[in-house]
């Protein structure tokens, strides 16, 4: 289990947000990789989504993966603390709200968890335990890229071939660094290959901000190649 990385809880809303999609017309089948303690799979379900999220701590139990949670709370406060100029609490009116909804969102997926075991699948990319085409689209939050001093540069080409294996479309977001939202030097260089390979590749525009300017979400499609605006 990769232990560098905090194990965080957003909720649906922000999900919504900043994976630019309509909360009334989701997809069928959607897969939400590195979900950890996300509450999206809870309320997309309830929503009609055949909704399921993967993450290699679900092989804790309840309890250890709450204090990982709460141990990346603290974690990421301070990360916000020192680079609170690059912060902006804009979108969700304060940072009370934010703590709010992401508490919300902990409870949620803990008891979603409990009722619906079946929906949370203890995996890693870059090999995921799913077949080929099972969802009609995969999200990843807050893991790709926003760790690329942990991850590589050849493990991110194995992971987005591998997202692209079990979804023809794949949101990710953000793609800046966490902490002061640098910009990853290897992305356009990923990006390129993707473009190469005959894939999609559309950054799109999102009302969703918290790390100031990064605010677009990165949408690929299987095969479709096409590129809205290049990087
Ligand atoms: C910052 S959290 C994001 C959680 C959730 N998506 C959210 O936005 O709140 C990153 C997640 O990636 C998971 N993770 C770490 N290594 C992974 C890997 N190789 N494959 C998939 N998930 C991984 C961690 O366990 C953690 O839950």
């Amino acid at each position: 289990m990769q232990s560098d990385v905090m194990v965080t809880s957003r909720s649906f809303d922000e999900y919504a947000a900043f994976f630019a999609l309509d909360p009334n017309a989701l997809p069928p089948r959607i897969i939400d990789v590195s979900a950890g303690a996300a509450g999206f799979t809870a309320e997309a379900n309830r929503r009609g989504s055949r909704a399921v999220a993967v993450d290699p701590t679900y092989a804790l139990e309840a309890e250890a993966l709450t204090e990982r949670v709460r141990a990346g709370i603290t974690r990421g406060q301070g990360m916000i603390d020192d680079n609170h100029v690059r912060y902006t609490y804009a979108w969700y009116g304060s940072a009370e709200q934010r703590t709010r909804l992401r508490a919300a969102a902990l409870a949620d997926f803990l008891a979603d968890r409990q009722d619906h075991p079946e929906r949370y699948v203890t995996g890693a990319l870059p090999r995921l335990p799913f077949d080929d085409d099972s969802f009609d689209l995969a999200l990843c939050s807050h893991l790709l890229f926003t760790w690329a001093d942990v991850f590589d540069e050849a493990w991110h080409d194995a992971a987005l071939a591998e997202l692209l294996r079990i979804a023809p479309e794949v949101r990710i977001f953000p793609f800046a660094l966490r902490g002061a939202g640098d910009a990853i030097e290897f992305v356009p260089r990923v990006l390129d290959r993707l473009r190469r390979a005959g894939h999609g590749v559309e950054v799109r525009a999102t009302a969703y901000e918290f790390q100031v300017d990064v605010k677009d979400v990165l949408v690929l499609t299987r095969g479709a190649a096409q590129s809205s605006k290049s990087r």
